[in-house]
């Protein structure tokens, strides 16, 4: 097995290629310009992007994978709602000639996608219910996940998952956990949604079922989150409480009050039996993760 991970200057990317190198498993780790990841070796690294054909054509050349790990992607959705033209550049695509080459190659394809491609009216979902993305960023994924789909290579999986948190080094994004955790410490007044409901998911766990799909040829749509689903409210008091922080300055509000870009959906989160079932997936808990962090 040869994996070639996109993406891999990004939180879930990092935590692949860790797992990656741990495993000593042949692999090639590409992203966009230089490798900001200290834990892949150079000797593993290539640029690139995955909206450039002909860089695609050479790094396959040269790295011959056997699985194609995409993780890479435009994955701000307000950014991607303030710009659809490069949204879909990137997330669809760029997709499709991923694919197209992983299929000329006979590869493996694994893909990412997310919650957001149902409409939050009738969460946890299982992963043949209908979708209905509800912005860009979401379309973008839908439109990603029919080229698979709609497909007659059947060699692919799909990965949807729900906020990914965690560290990672030289980030181009945070993510509300590792925000929330120094906002609370600064003892700053934060103002959380309590009406968007998420199951989080921990990157390491994500990680590992990316590593797995491909050890097993799984093979269809799996969903893969964390186990329980809360309110982003519950979840920044959980937060504060976990590390024994006040959660006075803590305020609940409507998504109504925001003024986001993009319309998230109300209440997602997974049932994950079939990735327990198909592929050994045995996510840890808000808690126990947050006890792995280390700042
Ligand atoms: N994070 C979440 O909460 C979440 C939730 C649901 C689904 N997902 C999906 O899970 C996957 C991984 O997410 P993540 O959390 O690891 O996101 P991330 O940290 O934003 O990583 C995405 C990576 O893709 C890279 N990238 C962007 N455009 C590229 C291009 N044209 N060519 C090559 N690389 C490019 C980014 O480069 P730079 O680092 O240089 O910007 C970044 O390193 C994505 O498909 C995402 O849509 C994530």
């Amino acid at each position: 097995m040869i994996i070639l991970v996109t993406g891999s200057n990004g939180l879930l990317g990092q935590k692949i290629v860790k797992q990656l190198v741990k495993s000593k498993t042949e692999f090639v780790a590409t992203s966009l310009g230089e490798n900001r990841n200290s834990a892949c070796p150079t000797a593993n690294y290539q640029s690139l992007d995955i909206t450039n054909s002909q860089e695609i054509q050479s790094i396959f050349e040269l790295a011959k994978p056997t699985v194609v790990l995409n993780t890479a992607a435009m994955t701000n959705v307000d950014a991607c709602e303030a710009d659809e033209v490069n949204c879909r550049i990137i997330n669809v695509e760029g997709v499709d000639l991923l694919f197209q080459a992983a299929k000329k190659r006979n590869a493996h394809f694994i893909h990412l996608s997310t919650d957001f491609v149902f409409d939050g009216e009738a969460g946890p979902y299982i992963e043949t219910d209908q979708r209905n993305p509800l912005s860009i960023y979401a379309r973008s994924k839908v439109d990603s996940e029919n080229l698979l789909i709609n497909s007659e290579y059947k060699n692919w999986a799909i990965l949807r998952t729900i906020i990914v948190f965690g560290e990672g080094e030289n980030l181009s994004r945070s993510n509300i956990v590792l925000w929330a955790k120094s906002a609370l410490k600064e003892g700053k007044t934060l103002t959380i949604v309590n009406d968007q409901f998420r199951a989080p998911t921990w990157a390491d766990d994500l990680a590992w079922a990316c590593i797995q799909t491909a050890v097993l040829n799984a093979q269809g749509i799996f969903h893969i989150s964390g186990p329980e689903t809360f309110s982003i409210y519950d979840l920044v008091i959980r937060i504060g409480k976990f590390y024994g922080l006040s959660t006075d300055m803590i305020q609940p509000i409507s998504s109504a009050t925001l003024s986001q870009k993009a319309k998230r959906p109300p209440k997602t989160g997974f049932i994950i039996d079939k990735a327990k079932a198909s592929l050994g997936y045995n996510p840890i808990s808000i808690e126990e993760s947050l006890a792995l962090l280390n700042n």
